[in-house]
């Protein structure tokens, strides 16, 4: 055969394959694939999906095992499968997602999570840590993984990825009023596990108030019995004296049971969550002085349970006696909550009653202490050193700054954000919760007429997106201070769980983004992109979110 010939044959038998399209090597995902909320502190997209099947394995440190076990639990009922959970490495090529114990991730609650097609690694410090973990790993497969129900015909995929995630904030918080409206405990638990999804960690629970007292107190059974119930209650428009004067003619009752409170509180536990609860003094305590007048100012009026919005005029008196029964009060407390923090309120405790009464000004002299802004920090000062004496720290509301601040005290900062400010600079540990970017008890929108009622205000998603926790003025020292934000729900107006609901979602899914992701990681409109599939998890999960 001449060479031409040959070249020839070797031309046609190249032919075919070369009309082949070239092989192209596999490409790593588009960023926009992942749709984390809070978005994690590093996000590597890879190549290839790891499918979660019946026969994936959960390997896992001993220190890991109930986060593990959890998980497993987690997504049994929509995937249907009964992942076995084991500490022995699998056999070779069986998928698995590995959760090893690593103290070389820097952080309590930080993580490492690999995804390749073979294998998902999970590292982290603590358990905490890899609960966060797989929090993000149930927000990189499909949305359905929320389901209650079996889900049939889903692909259980997860794209490739390598994260490493860490909070900016150790205190991310929600707060929840019971007080003005009771919520029911399925309502604070359905709560609990929203937040946990999005690494929020701190539940302030809004116990007491004018307008009730929600929290079972052995020693004193008249405080849920008589405070627990308000005859009435005032309806319409905050903003109109009439229709403040408005009643719904109904009594609203309700209280947790010490067992009741347990139960919360393991479940926050098991979720990672810190229950801080707050028991309001001196003021905000009309429900108190109704059930126990001798706690009040003026112990021959029997006051009732306050039936309208707005701060009631009743404030505890400073006998010895009073301060003895809040410290009855504070130590069941303190065998029901763990928490290191016991919140004591400490805002809007109208004076009145104080400078009106002789007895009380006779107690300002005794106590040598100057006029009644100095007599509420005398009291507070009891319940710090009370707490401090237990190993617990107190919080409250940054009134407590007003008269002297007490030594230990953490300041949350609600009025703005100078008393915040104040605290830091003084070497006092705050939290924010500005009443301008975080009340969700705040209308959404400026078409009211939309909305449900709300207490009023203007407190829109973007708005809440655009917070930043560290005030200016503060130095890098003084910033260490600032533990964290958090948002409040106040419940005036906000009459059932599922209007929380409305007035929660999606507002704590940009608050969480806030309190977690690094700073310059933070980006409107890419929050926004993640928000459309988060909006996906939130129907799965039965949540009566807002439609932005
Ligand atoms: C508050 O809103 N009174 C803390």
């Amino acid at each position: 055969m001449t060479s031409a010939r040959r070249a020839l044959i070797a031309l046609s038998l190249a032919a075919p394959l070369a009309a082949q399209p070239p092989a192209t090597p596999p490409r790593p995902h588009d960023a926009s694939v992942f749709t984390v909320i809070p978005r994690p502190a590093q996000l590597t997209p890879g190549t290839g999906n790891f499918t979660l099947a019946a026969n994936t394995v959960l390997v896992a440190d001993l220190a890991l095992e109930t986060v593990a076990r959890r998980f497993a639990r987690d997504i049994a009922a929509p995937t249907g499968f009964e992942l076995a959970v084991q500490s022995v490495a699998p056999a070779p090529g069986t998928p698995h997602i590995h959760l090893a114990l690593d103290p070389a991730v820097n952080g309590a609650e930080a993580y490492a999570l690999q995804v390749t097609p073979a294998a998902i690694t999970i590292r982290a410090a603590t358990p905490t840590g890899a609960f966060y973990a797989l929090e993000t790993l149930k927000q990189l497969l499909p949305p359905a993984i929320y389901r209650e129900a079996r889900v049939e015909r889903t692909p259980w995929t997860v794209p490739a990825v390598t994260i490493s995630d860490a909070p900016r904030f150790a205190w991310r918080g929600s707060h929840m009023d019971v007080s003005r409206h009771f919520m029911p405990i399925e309502h604070v638990k359905k709560h609990l596990d929203l937040m946990a999804r999005h690494k929020l960690n701190r539940f302030h629970w809004h116990l007491t108030e004018d307008q009730g007292w929600r929290i079972q107190i052995r020693k004193y059974p008249r405080l849920t019995e008589v405070g627990g119930c308000r005859a009435r209650t005032s309806i319409g428009p905050y903003q109109s004296e009439e229709s403040r004067r408005t009643y719904d003619p109904r009594p609203h009752c309700g209280f947790f049971t010490q067992e009741q409170i347990r139960e919360v509180v393991a479940y926050a536990a098991e979720r990672h969550i810190v229950v801080v609860p707050e028991i309001e003094m001196p003021g905000h305590a009309q429900a108190a002085i109704a059930a126990y007048p001798q706690l009040g100012v003026r112990p021959d009026t029997q006051v009732t349970v306050y039936d309208t919005w707005g701060v009631a005029p009743g404030i505890f008196n400073a006998d010895e006696s009073t301060i003895r029964f809040l410290q009855d009060v504070l130590t069941e407390v303190l065998e029901l909550f763990p928490s290191p923090w016991i919140h004591i309120g400490g805002d809007e405790a109208i004076k009145d009653q104080w400078k009106a009464s002789p007895r009380i000004q006779a107690r300002i002299k005794e106590l040598g202490v100057a006029d009644e802004h100095e007599l509420q920090s005398w009291f507070i000062k009891r319940m710090d050193s009370f707490l401090t004496e237990r190993g617990r720290r107190l919080i409250g509301w940054d009134e407590i700054l007003e008269g002297g601040l007490a030594p230990n005290a953490t300041v949350m900062s609600w009025r703005g954000v100078a008393g915040g400010i104040a605290a830091a600079k003084a070497g006092h540990d705050v939290v924010m919760a500005p009443n301008s970017h975080t009340y969700f008890d705040h209308f959404q929108s400026r078409d009211i007429t939309r909305e449900p009622h709300a207490i009023g205000g203007f407190t829109p998603l973007d708005h809440v997106y655009s917070y930043e926790p560290i005030p200016d003025g503060l130095s890098a020292d003084e910033a260490k201070h600032i533990l964290g934000a958090q948002a409040q729900l106040w419940s005036e107006y906000i009459l059932t769980p599922q209007h929380m609901e409305y007035m929660a979602w999606p507002r704590l899914s940009a608050l969480a983004e806030v309190v977690w992701s690094p700073r310059d990681q933070r980006d409107l409109a890419d929050f926004m992109r993640r928000l459309h599939r988060h909006g996906l998890r939130l129907n799965a999960l039965g949540v009566n979110y807002r439609r932005w």
